[in-house]
């Protein structure tokens, strides 16, 4: 009696605690810990993830200023000096690997731009820069890509409007299981949604063991009702290693854009889903971590539970707002 007595009051302490803004205020301490613990600042990283993220940043100014109408000849040089100087450093410990490689022909592309447009090609800093790279171009990755509109037309001529206007969330499920090679294709494809300098932070983990599901789904809270009926449980997160200072937000809109873009094209593959909030306080992320072995260092941005289509299902309306609610014309 005196056990029950103490776990309801806990449960109840544990309520009013979650519900009053010291439990929120709890809730945003931990997301700066794990910032401040795993990011990364200037050019002081505590892991490789991050010196990626940093050289994927450093390289991006030049492939997006390669890709302005009018580039500066010369440009970013304060910025390409340090971007040679760390990918020395990177290059010494991992060689030519996918970013290096992308980052010699980025640079490539700069100096064949430059001496295009009669830059001489000499003194300390372009020398700095060719010692560097050497002089093949080995793919066509980093750099720029010349797009032909009536091509591009082509490749967008679908009709997006009702492929958008037809995906609901799914709560009712057919218990057929859902394929992997399915949820692989829909993740490639989801990987081409934009990021913060293209960093791509994001994390897909797939959840294939029913057990495992309905521990999570227990602490997800949001799935009552239809937790049974989920096939295949997806937890997107984002890496914290992957961002710098005044970037704390960024891990939720990249999380957030690559969660979207797994919803359609979850969709596009005939995969019904429905997102799951993660409005939870963070002693419940850590379990969530703890029972689906994500490591500390990634947020947990939201779950998405997903199944095959049945024949016919039911779904709610969720009215939209009206565009004039939404939309101001300045
Ligand atoms: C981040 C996020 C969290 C959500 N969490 C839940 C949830 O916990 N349980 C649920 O049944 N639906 C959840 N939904 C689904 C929403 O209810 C749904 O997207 C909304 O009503 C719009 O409907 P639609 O997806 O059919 O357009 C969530 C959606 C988002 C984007």
């Amino acid at each position: 009696m005196k056990n029950l007595f103490q776990r309801v009051k806990s449960k109840l302490h544990a309520l009013i605690f979650w519900q009053s803004s010291i439990g929120d205020f709890a809730n945003k301490m931990y997301d700066l810990k794990l910032f401040y613990k795993y990011s990364f600042k200037n050019n002081n990283f505590k892991s490789k993830e991050s010196e990626i993220a940093f050289l994927t940043k450093q390289y991006h100014i030049v492939e997006k200023g390669l890709a302005l109408p009018n580039p500066r000849l010369g440009f970013g040089k304060e910025k390409i000096n340090l971007l040679v100087d760390r990918t020395k450093q990177y290059y010494k410990k991992n060689g030519d690997d996918a970013l290096v490689i992308s980052i010699k022909n980025c640079l490539l592309e700069y100096i064949e731009f430059n001496k295009k447009n009669n830059v001489k090609i000499e003194g300390d800093y372009f020398k700095s820069i060719t010692d560097f790279i050497g002089l093949n171009k080995n793919h066509n990755e980093g750099g720029t890509l010349e797009i032909n509109k009536t091509d591009l037309q082509n490749r967008t001529n679908i009709d997006f409007e009702n492929f958008v206007k037809s995906r609901f969330s799914v709560r009712d499920f057919a218990e057929k299981d859902v394929e992997i090679e399915v949820i692989k294709k829909a993740v490639n494809i989801a990987k081409y949604a934009p990021s913060v300098c293209n960093r791509q932070s994001w994390k897909a983990h797939v959840y294939t063991q029913k057990e495992n599901i309905l521990s999570l789904l227990k602490i997800q809270g949001g799935s009552n009702g239809f937790s049974d009926n989920i096939n295949k449980l997806i937890i997107i997160t984002t890496d914290t290693k992957a961002f710098t200072k005044l970037e704390s937000n960024q891990i939720y809109i990249d999380g957030g854009l690559f969660s979207m873009n797994l919803v359609l094209s979850l969709h596009s593959q005939g995969i019904g889903a429905c997102c799951l909030n993660t409005c939870f306080p963070f002693t419940s992320e850590k379990k969530v971590k703890q029972i689906g072995t994500i490591p500390e260092n990634e947020k947990v941005i939201m779950m998405i539970g997903i199944g095959n289509l049945k024949e016919t299902y039911k779904v709610a309306i969720s009215r939209k707002k009206d565009l004039t609610q939404i939309m101001t014309i300045h």
